[in-house]
């Protein structure tokens, strides 16, 4: 891995404007929210989750954590998403055993990983197998979901008052058990509030408790608090939703079920995540399975956080912070910007290990997310292994650590842009632009044959300053222009060179130029590797608007990095 840039002076301003930042007194990590989107905030400064999520069966005894983490810690991962279950640590009621979970955090420590805990409580994909077994074996106190043949389904019902009584109760134990063991160092970062929620199965529950509430009028307090945010409603909500109505038919039309189902999620959601809440302040989120290609509600987990009627979970659970998507189908950039709204913070639990080198530098530079993990991290080599010579999450990891100060620091201020190419592109380039340029890139090809050498390409760039970009990607080939909509000058690149960094400080390795950046012409990023390149600085080389180039620098750098 080779670092390459042109100025580095500017990287050391931004480091000295971060290092103003860090103050010593600790504060639980919360959630910033901004009109650029939302940063986590650890110890009181940003910080960027470079995440991997383990697969469900990683962590559920201690000495998993003694082989994984060490094993993760090596991928310039620092943070680790691991589930913990509700049988796991309550298999009797009323005793907590937190054993397991108290080992994983003191290795993690020792590793210098962070954590965010998933609550798989009742509901994980929809089901309850989480559920330890004297809550799946009472029905009666803890009931099931019915389905509208009339048979009950291995979902607890949301309306189970004693289930929601027995997940709060467990949820704020944990939370409690954590902030005695870890406020201090804070090792573990967030929580996510069950796990892909939502009913499975045709139309909505049909258990008796479902039924009654159904049949009686939609709350008019819900009704009104929607009302009051219709400027935030999704497309789908929109062409849905008549305030005038009354039965929940009236109120929401074709969308009902669905609706039904998102408001008793939500509201059961809520009551849990505010017990867990008032013992430890964490940031807490939801994550949503999105539907495949084509999929019907209920195919998908119905009334899940989806975007489409995301509106009903803001206004009854306020305890949530962020909302998330777990991203596994092709249209990435599709769904991470459904979550792109004004409110949230965009963060990517889950996504596939396999398309997460590209899709990775997407979630940070376009959508901003503060934090993006694959799932199933621990297989990373097999899959590597698997895929060939592909760059994997870990290089990409490697390259955005070196950089996360920067690209923090530019988050916040439209400072960044993302982007992604694939061979079943619609269209062959894809423009960005940022600062004064258009960033034109293409997927990568040989020459002088110009045959395709990879299927897929992606960037991120930041503005660290005015004058000077940083661009890290794979399997691209960039040029740049000035922008046009800015004046009429041109921009060449200047020159290249290759750097690295350590401890915050860069170094040059070497200069390139002549065949390695087109003749001064183009990045060239190689297809199968992700490695940090400098694009050396552009030059106007006319001057075409006197107005607009007068109040211009006269040499406009830009470190580019692959
Ligand atoms: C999404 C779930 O949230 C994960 O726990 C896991 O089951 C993955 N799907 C498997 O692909």
């Amino acid at each position: 891995m080779t670092l390459k840039r042109l100025h580095c002076v500017v990287a050391t301003g931004v480091l000295s404007a971060l290092g103003m930042l860090i103050v010593n007194a600790a504060e639980v990590p919360r959630i910033s929210k901004s009109a650029a989107g939302g940063q986590l905030i650890v110890n009181r400064k940003p910080y960027l989750i470079l995440g991997g999520e383990l697969g469900n069966s990683s962590a559920g005894t201690a000495s998993q954590a003694d082989s994984i983490l060490p094993q993760i810690a090596k991928m310039h991962v620092n943070t680790v998403l691991m589930p913990v279950a509700w049988e796991q640590i309550e298999a009797v009621e009323g005793r907590f055993d937190f054993s397991i979970v108290d080992h994983w955090i003191d290795v993690a420590r020792g590793q210098r990983l962070h954590l965010v805990v998933l609550w798989f409580g009742s509901w994980k994909n929809g089901v309850s197998s989480y559920a330890p077994a004297w809550v799946k074996k009472d029905t009666k106190r803890f009931p099931r979901a019915v389905s509208g043949e009339g048979d009950e389904l291995e979902i607890l019902s949301t309306l189970g008052a004693e289930t929601v009584k027995s997940d709060g109760r467990v949820f704020s134990e944990l939370m409690k058990h954590i902030r005695e063991k870890d406020q201090e160092q804070q090792t573990v970062l967030m929580a996510q509030v069950e796990n892909e929620v939502g009913y499975l199965g045709r139309g909505r529950d049909r258990s008796e408790a479902a039924n009654r509430l159904f049949r009686s009028a939609v709350p008019p307090d819900l009704i009104r608090k929607l009302q009051s945010r219709q400027d935030s409603f999704s497309p789908e909500l929109r062409a849905h939703f008549n305030a005038a109505g009354k039965t929940w038919m009236e109120v929401f039309g074709d969308a009902t079920d669905e609706v039904f189902m998102a408001w008793n999620y939500a509201r059961t959601i809520e009551a849990v995540a505010a017990q867990g809440k008032k013992e430890y302040a964490l940031p807490m989120y939801l994550n949503c399975q999105l539907p495949a290609p084509g999929e019907q509600a209920g195919e998908y987990p119905s009334g899940g956080p989806h975007p489409y009627y995301l509106e009903v979970y803001r206004v009854t659970a306020p305890t949530i912070d962020v909302y998330s998507p777990d991203i596994y189908w092709p249209n990435f950039e599709y769904w991470i910007d459904r979550y792109k709204f004004s409110g949230n913070a965009v963060f990517v639990p889950e996504a596939r290990l396999e398309s997460a080198p590209y899709n990775a530098f997407y979630a940070y530079g376009e959508a901003r997310a503060f934090g993006f993990s694959p799932f199933a991290i621990e297989n990373l080599q097999s899959a590597a292994d698997a895929s060939g010579s592909g760059p994997t999450i870990k290089d990409v990891y490697e390259v955005l650590s070196s950089l996360s100060d920067v690209l923090l620091a530019h988050q916040l201020s439209d400072g960044t842009r993302g982007l992604l190419l694939h061979s079943n592109s619609p269209r062959a380039t894809r423009t960005v632009a940022l600062g004064d340029y258009l960033f034109e890139a293409t997927l990568s090809r040989s020459w002088p044959a110009k045959t395709p050498l990879t299927d897929e390409g992606a960037m991120i760039i930041v503005q660290s300053s005015e004058n000077e970009f940083y661009i890290a990607g794979t399997g691209l080939t960039v040029s740049f222009f000035r922008n046009p909509d800015v004046d009429t000058a041109v921009g060449r690149i200047e020159s290249v060179e290759e750097v690295s960094r350590s401890n915050g400080n860069w170094s040059t390795l070497r200069r390139l130029n002549g065949d390695q950046t087109n003749q001064g012409r183009q990045l060239l990023m190689p297809a199968h590797q992700v490695r940090v390149i400098s694009g050396g600085s552009l030059r106007d080389t006319e001057e075409r608007s006197r107005s607009l180039t007068e109040g211009l620098s006269r040499r406009r750098s830009l470190t580019s990095l692959w």
